[in-house]
């Protein structure tokens, strides 16, 4: 696997390499990010990974500076991965000026995560566009987990017309359903045992809507009073439209369950489609 920070380097080893696939990650990779790098592969010729911790899309009292970085496990994993290239710039590569000028998303950056976290989704909108300008792939990965941020992505690629296919990549979950994230790492012990209790009532609410109920905001209200008596503090739990991640509408839309909520200090997210 080359292994490259300078984006000169990146774009020079890039040359005549056919159909580029693209995997953007912050690093600390699992078993989730592995999958995405293998279902890649089936997109295009050359797998290119790329590890950076975006500062510009964590909050002024985020984890920015204790996410954990694990650079030479990671490379261990991607060459394992057969991934072709790596792209790990550093702050200087990326950013050598402030980042002035930005991808400002519409509404969407404003409800479910964006809510909580103001200007998440421009900072991964910024660094996204950047990245695949340099990486210039004909297609890219993005796990279903970041649920919100793939439609984003989605939608930010198609209204901006870039020719990049993005593929949606499905969550994977240990054993007890909880879904992998490099933030499961800082659970303790007893918060772990507790984590999956997040994706069991996602699971609930699922097999409620399946069976008929319609009264969203009843079952999101119920999974809330669980977490909490369980001792989470929630900052959504929420039934939307697959399409848009607005409020359910017409009777037969896909729909979403999203979630996000805190376990100690360690925000988990979550979703399950319907
Ligand atoms: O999902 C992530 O790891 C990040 O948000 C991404 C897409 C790599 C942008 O920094």
């Amino acid at each position: 696997m080359q292994i490259h920070s300078a984006i000169a380097d990146l774009r020079a080893a890039l040359k005549n390499r056919g159909r580029v696939v693209f995997v953007p990650t912050m690093g600390n990779l699992h078993a989730g990010h592995i999958s995405l790098m293998e279902q890649a592969r089936a997109h295009g010729n050359t797998v290119v990974a790329s590890i950076f911790v975006n500062r510009l899309q964590f909050g002024p009292n985020e984890d920015f500076d204790k996410y954990p970085r694990t650079f030479a496990d990671d490379c261990a994993k991607l060459a394992a991965a057969g991934v072709d290239v790596l792209f790990a710039p550093t702050e200087a590569d990326l950013y050598p000026e402030p980042q002035e000028y930005t991808v400002e998303p519409p509404a969407i950056q404003n409800i479910l995560d964006g809510e909580f976290r103001p200007g998440h989704f421009r900072g991964v909108a910024t660094v996204v566009l950047k990245l695949f300008n340099i990486v210039q792939p004909q297609a890219a990965v993005f796990g279903k987990k970041d649920y919100q941020q793939l439609m984003v992505i989605r939608n930010m690629t198609r209204q901006l017309a870039l020719p990049i296919a993005i593929v949606g990549g499905e969550t994977v979950r240990a054993e007890d359903g909880l879904a992998l994230s490099s933030r499961n790492g800082y659970l303790s012990a007893a918060e772990r045992a507790e984590a999956p209790h997040l994706y069991r009532l996602l699971n609930d609410i699922r097999a409620a809507i399946r069976s008929g109920r319609t009264d969203y905001a009843v079952l999101e209200n119920e999974a809330i009073s669980g977490l909490t008596v369980a001792g989470w503090k929630t900052d959504y739990v929420a039934v939307r439209q697959q399409s848009d991640l607005a409020m359910p509408k017409g009777v037969n839309a896909p729909l979403v369950v999203l979630a996000a909520s805190r376990l100690g200090n360690t925000r988990l997210i979550d979703n399950i489609e319907i």
